[in-house]
């Protein structure tokens, strides 16, 4: 078991983590307020995920989010963190077919954020450019499966490699990005056999995302596990909470106060 709870969190610990069988825990987070919550009830990695292009900037997908968005994000939550390993993803465009690109664009995400290591998706095709990346000392973590930066050529978000082919193919690709050095990796809507069977091959750890309980952590997109996002309600996703209810309720208390002279009285007054 990892004994100190206070401890900054690591590449390391995670690997201590999965040795000693320990359940990794991983969120997304985007701002300094919610990543200061986040980190202060312990969850083991902040994911400063490109998912921010949804629920931060309301696109459709995480295409649109740029470089220098990431960066902000990343900063924001660099700041209100004092034991979490935060992890920021390299958004669609930084990285793609050109391993020099993606060794800049990570040196830009390590220097201007102050962020712990990159996430990057994908297999065998982008190995170049993490064997570049990790020579400069960035640790990356890997993510297999369901890769919603290529939702245009798959066309849809259901469940990947339910296929013998294809489930061949993201073993493969979980090898590759191991023996490339990566020091973990995301498993995203892929069947619980599956990912079972790759978390019992792999040495480093897999984060699960409706990827089955058999990974060796689990991480969920921090708006959607506290039910401030409505609109979205996959199988894997289990809320705990409903701050949306909360927020409504809240804002139309205050409209209500102000309207009707409620708000401020005296003793809230100067
Ligand atoms: O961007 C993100 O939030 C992610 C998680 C869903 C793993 O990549």
């Amino acid at each position: 078991m990892v004994s100190s709870r206070a401890k900054k969190v690591t590449t390391h610990t995670l690997q201590e983590m999965k040795r000693s069988g320990e359940k990794i825990t991983m969120l997304t987070a985007y701002d300094y307020s919610l990543a200061r919550l986040v980190d202060g009830a312990g969850v083991d990695v902040i994911l400063v995920g490109d998912s921010a292009s949804n629920v931060m900037a309301g696109n459709d997908t995480t295409v649109p989010i740029t470089l220098e968005h990431m960066i902000y994000h990343a900063q924001c939550v660099v700041n209100a963190v004092d034991r979490s390993l935060v992890v920021v993803d390299m958004p669609f465009g930084s990285y793609q077919g050109d391993s020099k690109l993606a060794l800049k664009s990570a040196i830009r995400i390590m220097k201007e954020s102050g962020g712990h290591a990159v996430k990057i998706e994908g297999g065998k095709e982008i190995v170049d450019s993490i064997r570049r990346i990790l020579k400069a000392g960035i640790p990356v973590m890997g993510h297999l499966g369901l890769t919603p930066q290529s939702i245009y050529k798959f066309g849809t978000y259901s469940v990947r490699a339910k296929e013998e082919e294809e489930a061949e193919k993201l073993m493969e690709d979980a090898i590759a990005l191991q023996e490339a050095g990566c020091f973990s990796v995301v498993f995203e809507k892929i069947p619980a056999d599956l990912a079972k069977r790759a978390s019992e091959s792999l040495s480093i750890p897999t984060i699960g995302i409706g990827a089955g309980v058999h990974c060796d952590g689990q991480v969920l997109v921090l708006h959607d596990m506290l039910g401030i996002t409505k609109d979205f309600s996959p199988r894997f996703l289990r809320r705990y909470a409903d701050i949306g209810e909360s927020i409504d309720g809240a804002v139309r208390g205050y409209i209500n106060d102000v309207r009707g002279g409620d708000f401020p009285r005296e003793e809230e007054s100067y």
